[in-house]
């Protein structure tokens, strides 16, 4: 070990559990990529007054968890906390605003929160996240629900619960901030809290602490003092759930960690995560453009959490396939044979065929250990006396047949057993 660790909250990223961690973000982001969302990139800091003013001077994301640092040219950047804020400057910087509307976008990255670290909960983590802008159309929020339901589900888990409420927008949500105010102070509540309700009141009813819970019990809910106009679309959205049978639980006192949500918002939970259930979030944020000195743009969207999302599949117990695990593995006795069977590597991969080969003239009782430790589902084996032959040997690693194949034709014939495996079953174990 050298003198160095890993920071506090962060974590290395290492095989074999690496590739739980690409087949997650893959199958997060397979269904807005099947839905018309196109890829985007934006930097991994950005101006620190983009969040401040984005997501909002009163969270604790902007208040107190921000990896904010200096520039050498005198700028205040930031390590993006979350990725709404950039994708729409990126947006609104280039205009994309401008051409057909939704811009539908997605992307996947690390985002920085100096957060206090604990099980699921990291100052370095990673989200799978997509945005639809331009539209204020309830459909696309309900698509976008349902995306992630998918992506869930497709991986394999169902014990994903969905919350759903409506915050309101512009019209309907000043009033109800002050009815909500007006409640709140009426309570007992400690300095702190108090200077909270007049900044954030919607925050105290998330605050988790039981003495303050405790008191809730007769706030006036959101969902009681939406306008007309939030009402039907929430309706809309919970209609178009229910015919993609996507379950929710009406959640009126779902408040989320950012300041920038207007009518739906959603949180994606999962019960066996702990204090953390949280494994994706998001909704929208018609007034967000604005916020940052944009056109009016409305948009909608949410990120869903990789590393949570590889605790909840634990949590469930299941087993993620690698689509990438290599599937021959080849072990060459000798020089000569090394250099035949990376020739025939050489083509599997080239014709699409995930395939290693063992390096370094090892023992064949190490490379067949090698082979077992690739998840290879076979050998391609090569001898002295092979070669004299002219014939590699296929061995299928699971039921231990083994037989030859003539080297010219062996790439044509390992790809054809591949899809039609010649023999099944585990009888006659030669391993
Ligand atoms: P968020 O709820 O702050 O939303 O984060 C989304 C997800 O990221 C969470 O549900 C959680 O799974 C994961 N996450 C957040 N913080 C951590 C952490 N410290 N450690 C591990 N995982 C974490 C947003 O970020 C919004 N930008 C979502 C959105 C997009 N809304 C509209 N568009």
């Amino acid at each position: 070990m050298s003198g160095f660790r890993a920071p506090k909250g962060t974590f290395d990223l290492l095989p074999p559990r690496s590739a739980v961690v690409t087949t997650v973000r893959e199958g997060l982001a397979a269904p807005v990529r099947r839905a018309g969302y196109a890829y985007i990139e934006t930097p991994t800091f950005e101006d620190t007054g983009l969040f401040a003013r984005g997501v909002g001077e009163s969270t604790d994301i902007v208040s107190k968890e921000m990896y904010t640092f200096t520039t050498r040219g005198g700028q205040s950047v930031t390590l993006r906390p979350e990725g709404t804020a950039g994708v729409l400057r990126a947006v609104l910087e280039h205009g994309l605003h401008r051409g057909a509307l939704p811009v539908k976008v997605w992307y996947s990255g690390s985002f920085y929160r100096y957060e206090r670290p604990q099980a699921g909960r990291f100052r370095h983590f990673s989200q799978v996240g997509a945005e639809a802008l331009g539209v204020e159309d309830p459909v696309v929020d309900a698509e976008l629900v349902v995306l992630a339901a998918d992506a869930y589900r497709d991986l394999g888990l169902s014990e994903v619960r969905l919350l759903l409420n409506s915050l309101g927008c512009q019209d309907c949500r000043p009033a109800y901030r002050a009815r909500l105010q007006a409640f709140l102070h009426g309570l007992d509540l400690d300095e702190e809290t108090r200077r909270r309700v007049d900044i954030n009141p919607l925050r105290v009813l998330d605050d988790k602490r039981p003495e303050v819970q405790a008191q809730l019990g007769d706030a006036p809910l959101v969902s009681d003092a939406l306008c007309a106009a939030c009402q039907a679309h929430h309706a809309t959205v919970q209609e178009l759930l229910a015919d993609a049978s996507v379950a929710w639980d009406d959640a009126p006192r779902l408040v989320r960690g950012l300041d920038y949500y207007t009518r739906t918002t959603f949180e994606f939970v999962h019960d066996g995560l702990g204090a953390q259930s949280a494994v994706g979030g998001g909704g929208r944020y018609d007034g967000l453009s604005e916020q940052i000195d944009g056109p009016p743009l409305p948009g909608v969207g949410w990120a869903l959490g990789v590393d949570r999302t590889v605790l909840a599949l634990a949590a469930e117990g299941v087993a993620v396939p690698d689509p990438h695990r290599v599937e021959v593995f080849a072990i060459p006795l000798g020089a000569q044979a090394e250099r035949q069977l990376f020739g025939i590597v050489t083509a599997l991969r080239r014709i699409g065929v995930a395939a290693d080969i063992a390096y370094g003239g090892r023992s064949v009782k190490g490379a067949m250990k090698a082979a077992d430790r690739s998840g290879a589902r076979y050998a391609l084996v090569l001898g002295e006396r092979d070669l004299a032959a002219g014939a590699v040997q296929l061995k299928n690693l699971d039921s231990g047949q083994q037989w030859p194949l003539p080297i010219e034709e062996a790439v044509a014939l390992v790809e054809a057993e591949l899809t039609t495996p010649s023999f099944s079953g585990t009888e006659e174990s030669a391993r």
